[in-house]
C-alpha cells in the first residue's frame, strides 16, 4: 500500500499535489531545486488550504494538520530515499526527466514506484535511463490544473507495467477521491489534452475567422457542449442523440472546421505582442490586473462549487477511511 509520497518540482501543478495529498492524511515531502521557491511555497500552500476551509471544502481545523504532513526538501536523495511513490512535476523537458528519472531509479526503494504528470512526453522515452526493473514501476500519472480541485487523474497502463501495481496506483487515486481514466495507448497528451486542443482549435479558428465575439464563443461552449459535459460524456451524449445523427451532422460539418496541424495564427499573434491573458492583462479580454488574484480566487471557487454540486463528490472524510 503506498503512504508516503514524494513529489518532484514544487511549481504549478507539483505544490498542488503535495497539498492534495496532505488533506487525505498523507505523508509528502516536496522538493524543488530552486531553494527560493521552497522557502516561499509553504505561505502559498497555507493560503490555498484557508481558502479551500472558507469555502468549506475542508474544515479550518485541518489547515494545520494538512500543513504539518508535508516537509520540504532540496536534497534530492533525503526527499525520495523512504518514499513508496515518487511524483515528478518537473519541467517539461525531455532529456530534464531523464536525468530526473535515472536519479530517482538509483536513490529511491526497490518498490518504490515513480511517476510523471507529463502533459506531451512519451513514457517510453522519458524511460531511457533507467533499470529494467524499475521499468515495471513506472507509470504517467497526468493531473489536470487547479490540481487539488480537479476531480481526474489519467493513468497509464502501457504494458510495462504488472496489473497489481497500477491497481495499487489507482487505489491511491481513488482513496484521494479522483476519477481515474486508463490510458492504454503511450500517446503525447493522452485523453483530457486531446479532446480539449480539438475544441480549442475549433474555438479560435471560430474567433479568428470573425464568427462570433470572444464572449459569444466561450457563452456557446459554456452553455452548450460544455454544459452537458459536466455530467455526461461525448460518446453517452452520441449514444443520446442518435449515432445516425452524428454521423450525418460530422459528414456536412467537419469539411468546413479547422484542421490545420500547428496553433492558430491569431493565438500565435497574440503570443508576438505580448498579450498572454490574465498574466499580462490582455489575451481573448481585458483585465485589470490589480484584480488578477480575486480573478484566480474566483475561478477555483466556481469550481469548487461545481464539484460539490457533482453526482460523483464524496465528502472528504468518508474517503480517508480507505488510507
Ligand atoms: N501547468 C499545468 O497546467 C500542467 C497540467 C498538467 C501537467 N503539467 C505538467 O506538469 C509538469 C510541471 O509543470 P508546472 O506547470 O508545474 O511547471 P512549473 O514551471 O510551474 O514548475 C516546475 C518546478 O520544477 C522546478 N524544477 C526545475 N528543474 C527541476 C529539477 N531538475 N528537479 C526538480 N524540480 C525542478 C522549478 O523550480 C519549478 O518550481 C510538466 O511536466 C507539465 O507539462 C502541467
Amino acid at each position: 500500500m503506498i503512504k508516503k509520497i514524494a513529489v518532484i518540482g514544487a511549481g504549478t501543478m507539483g505544490h498542488s499535489i503535495a497539498l492534495n495529498f496532505s488533506i487525505y492524511g498523507y505523508d509528502v515531502n516536496l522538493y524543488d531545486t530552486n531553494s527560493t521557491r521552497i522557502a516561499n511555497v509553504e505561505e502559498e500552500i497555507k493560503e490555498e488550504l484557508e481558502f479551500l476551509a472558507e469555502e468549506e471544502f475542508i474544515e479550518p481545523s485541518e489547515i494545520m494538520k494538512a500543513l504539518s504532513n508535508i516537509c520540504y526538501f532540496t536534497d534530492l536523495q533525503e526527499a525520495v530515499m523512504d518514499r513508496d511513490y515518487v511524483i515528478e512535476a518537473a519541467p517539461e523537458i525531455l532529456k530534464l526527466k531523464q536525468e530526473l528519472f535515472q536519479k530517482l531509479d538509483e536513490f529511491c526503494l526497490d518498490h518504490t514506484i515513480l511517476a510523471s504528470n507529463t502533459s506531451s512526453l512519451n513514457l517510453e522515452s522519458m524511460m531511457a535511463l533507467i533499470s529494467n526493473d524499475r521499468r515495471k514501476k513506472m507509470i504517467v500519472n497526468h493531473w489536470y490544473n487547479p490540481g487539488h480541485i480537479m476531480p481526474i487523474v489519467e493513468l497509464s497502463f502501457f504494458g510495462n507495467m504488472p496489473e497489481d501495481i497500477y491497481l495499487k496506483v489507482e487505489h491511491l487515486y481513488k482513496s484521494i477521491n479522483k476519477q481515474c481514466v486508463k490510458v492504454l495507448k503511450d500517446i503525447p497528451g493522452l485523453v483530457a489534452n486531446r479532446i480539449q486542443q480539438g475544441v480549442a482549435r475549433e474555438v479560435f479558428s471560430i474567433i479568428e475567422q470573425g464568427i462570433a465575439a470572444p464572449e459569444d464563443i466561450d457563452k456557446a461552449l459554456q452553455f452548450g457542449p460544455a454544459f452537458r459535459y459536466a455530467t455526461t460524456g461525448q460518446l453517452e451524449i452520441a449514444d443520446l442523440g442518435g449515432l445516425d445523427i452524428w454521423c450525418t451532422v460530422g459528414d456536412n460539418l467537419l469539411k468546413v472546421m479547422d484542421n490545420s496541424l500547428s496553433a492558430n495564427s491569431l493565438l500565435r499573434r497574440k503570443v508576438e505582442e505580448g498579450k498572454l491573458g490574465l498574466k499580462s492583462g490582455e489575451g481573448f479580454f481585458k483585465y485589470n490586473q490589480e484584480n488578477s488574484s480575486e480573478i484566480r480566487k474566483r475561478f477555483i471557487q466556481k469550481l469548487i462549487h461545481q464539484l460539490k454540486a457533482s453526482e460523483y463528490y464524496v465528502e472528504k472524510k468518508t474517503s480517508l477511511n480507505n488510507i
